[in-house]
């Protein structure tokens, strides 16, 4: 949480959330229905709060494990919870090697180069196997890689990206995966507070029809670790194209390797994967949050392996024979989980593409399903909407036929999510809206495609095991189905959890449990609920509706970034004083971020500034952060006690008539000046 009181100016998504009406339910198609993975009814009752934890090790039964767990649960260190303690496994073995004796043949990997002209390639669980026990004795042997250690990879969509994580994990070491976006300032920040000494990267990856240099990045992020006190001995470079290096950044070195041809001599080689405690971690994933630092959010190899290949098998629906596609990046969660964890492990080909959904047309995502045949698709509501607004693409023109679709990351207006089904889905497909976090590791609210109806505009129930209450301000529980807004909680422990955030334990126990926690003392998981950062209500038929983040974090087109990170971006251009960035609705995007600098004495305004900082914040974050609009202000609304109040800003930024109460503002006439300065052409 915030430490910023409500009336003090917290940034709060749900202030603008769009609320819609409700919507009738959309029932899914018999056929579908007929080959579903799960179809009990009894599932819910079975898996009641009554019968915690035990159901849960039906997730667990989905793996292979080198010794079989002696508890289920620990929870004498709530709310650090331990899964299936006792037990060994590896998480390559589960993803790879297990495959071999039923699906040596098969496809495990499908890649989409963005080129259109670019043949597809088609990587077999056999040639997975090989690939990650090449590097995975590379990276041993060479770079002296063990259990434990942090390996940073900041790469682009392509099959290497996966290889590298199954390397990894095949030895018990924690990878931490950076999106590739992200700028080689974001990326050495996460080297910092995760302490890798090895960096894997790309030369160069297509992006909306330009080739981009990737590997300037890494030297950049080599730099600025050194600089924040980690070294880094070893950057390992893939090629886009085997023998062609297309960067224009100089090898070190001693340093770089050019990994095509340092792996010739590890040809053939092969490494046992390591039998992992089941609560050891397998990967870092930093995201934002309400301080200007990223956390890394750390998950345990047991149980967030478990709990995606359950997801993936009973809400995804997958199964082994189905074609695939999370149109996500794998630089995300939503990639860890339902592109290479949960698909790998339950032996299901996945896709990875490399480029933009609609270069070079809104044509391309149905082309390549046609080509594959995918049947599943899952993609984001920003997605959906740029997709609609390019034109569609004709989704009727291609011989697609999904039998399930997936919208992950934002709410989804109902018109959007019509579209989607009629359009896109052809009204042939199932549609889960899925709702869950970084954090998480998989779903917590969808509905079961077989057994729940869907409804536009929410998500559904809580997935089978997982208990939601939502609370008010005060610690009490909004009742049950009485559409009251308040703050969702998780009131039982799942495997898929995060087990703490990397070297920050009590920001762990702060963030997501002080505020609902009934006994910091206590070791029993009834008193830690775990508290999202959503606004959420439920209505009186048990489905969810999620309005948005209550905390300073914004959502751009499913990005989840911080307000003060970007703040922090905008300081660094010395002219700035204060900055405050706020969420403004976009028809695409959800939201975007709109920056209100004011500046030190005596400097001058105008566009050069504004684009300074704009670029600060491309540099320091990622394009992906740049503000619609810098707006360079006289001075930002602040309350006596000198805090920005963001609400006003907010209220200004979506032209909304009525910015509130501004008579606890120290200097009310600036919202007038600011109001007017936005209204202006
Ligand atoms: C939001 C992405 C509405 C929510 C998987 C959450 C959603 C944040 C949905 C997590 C959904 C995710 N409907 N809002 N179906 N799914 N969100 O960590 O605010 O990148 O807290 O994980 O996205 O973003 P993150």
């Amino acid at each position: 949480m915030s430490d910023t009181s409500a009336d003090e100016g917290r940034v709060s998504e749900s202030e603008i959330a769009v609320h819609w009406g409700e919507e009738g339910y959309v029932r899914p198609p018999a056929s579908f229905v007929a080959q579903a993975n799960l179809t009990d009814p009894s599932i819910r009752e079975r898996m009641r709060l009554e019968n915690f934890p035990d159901y849960f090790a039906e997730c667990a039964e989905l793996l292979t494990w080198d010794r079989r767990w002696d508890e289920l649960l620990d929870t004498s260190h709530a709310p650090f919870f331990r899964w299936y303690v006792g037990g060994r496994l590896n998480a390559s073995a589960n993803c790879v090697d297990r495959h071999l004796a039923t699906r040596r043949n098969q496809a495990a990997l499908h890649f989409v180069p963005e080129p259109e002209d670019e043949p597809m390639q088609h990587v077999t669980f056999q040639e997975l196997y090989v690939r990650v026990n090449e590097l995975a004795a590379y990276l041993r042997d060479e770079v002296g890689v063990q259990a434990g250690d942090r390996v940073t990879i900041h790469m682009p969509m392509v099959p290497d990206l996966p290889i590298a994580m199954l390397a990894c994990a095949r030895l018990g070491a924690i990878h931490s995966v950076v999106f590739a976006g992200f700028s080689g300032k974001a990326c050495a920040d996460r080297m910092v507070d995760s302490e890798s000494r090895v960096l894997i990267t790309m030369d160069a990856y297509y992006r909306s029809g330009q080739l981009l240099d990737h590997k300037e990045k890494a030297d950049v992020a080599v730099a600025e670790a050194q600089a924040g006190g980690q070294a880094v001995g070893r950057v390992l470079v893939f090629q886009r194209y085997p023998g062609r290096y297309e960067s224009h950044a100089p090898l070190e070195e001693g340093r770089d390797v050019l990994m095509g041809p340092a792996l010739k001599a590890y040809r053939g080689r092969r490494v046992e994967p390591v039998p992992m405690p089941a609560e050891a971690p397998l990967f870092l994933m930093y995201t934002s949050g309400s301080t200007g630092k990223p956390k890394g959010a750390q998950h345990g190899i047991g149980g967030y392996l478990a709990y995606a290949a359950w997801t993936t098998k009973t809400i995804q629906d997958l199964h082994p024979e189905d074609v695939y596609w999370c149109m996500a990046d794998i630089g995300w969660i939503t990639g860890h989980s339902y592109i290479v964890y949960g698909p790998l492990a339950l032996g299901a080909a996945t896709t990875l593409y490399e480029g933009t959904p609609t270069y070079p047309d809104a044509g391309r995502p149905w082309r390549i399903a046609e080509a594959l045949g995918v049947n599943i698709f899952h993609t984001s509501p920003t997605a959906i909407r740029s997709l609609r607004k390019a034109g569609g693409g004709h989704p009727e023109h291609y011989g697609i036929h999904f039998k399930h679709m997936t919208t992950v990351g934002e709410p989804i207006e109902p018109d959007v999510w019509k579209w989607y089904h009629e359009v896109v889905g052809k009204g042939e497909a199932v549609i889960v809206d899925t709702w869950w976090q970084t954090e998480t590791g998989g779903f917590l609210c969808s509905t079961v495609p077989a057994l729940d109806p869907m409804k536009p505009g929410s998500t559904g129930p809580a997935v089978p095991g997982i208990h939601p209450v939502i609370f008010d301000e005060d610690g009490q529980e909004i009742p049950r189905g009485s559409g009251r807004a308040g703050n969702i909680c998780i009131a039982n422990p799942w495997p898929g959890m995060f087990q703490t955030i990397w070297k920050d334990p009590a920001r762990f126990v702060a963030t997501y449990f002080a505020k609902y926690n009934r006994d910091p003392d206590s070791h029993d998981w009834r008193d830690w609920p775990y508290m999202a950062g959503d606004g959420a209500m439920q209505a009186a038929d048990g489905y969810y509706r999620i309005l948005g983040r209550i905390d300073d974090v914004i959502n751009v087109a499913g990005h989840r970034l911080g307000t003060k990170e970007l703040e922090s971006a905008a300081l660094t251009v010395p002219d700035v004083a204060e900055a405050a960035v706020v969420a403004a609705r976009d028809p695409i995007k959800g939201v975007v971020p709109e920056i209100f600098v004011a500046l030190h004495p005596g400097r001058e305004g105008g566009p050069d500034l504004e684009r300074r900082v704009s670029e600060a914040i491309a540099k320091e974050i990622s394009p992906i952060a740049r503000p619609r609009r810098v707006w360079v202000v006289p001075d930002l609304p602040k309350t006596r006690s000198g805090k920005i109040m963001r609400r006003i800003l907010t209220a200004i930024a979506n032209n909304s008539p009525d910015v509130g109460d501004v008579t606890t503002l120290s200097n009310p006439e600036v919202v007038d000046a600011i109001r007017s300065q936005h209204a202006a052409p």
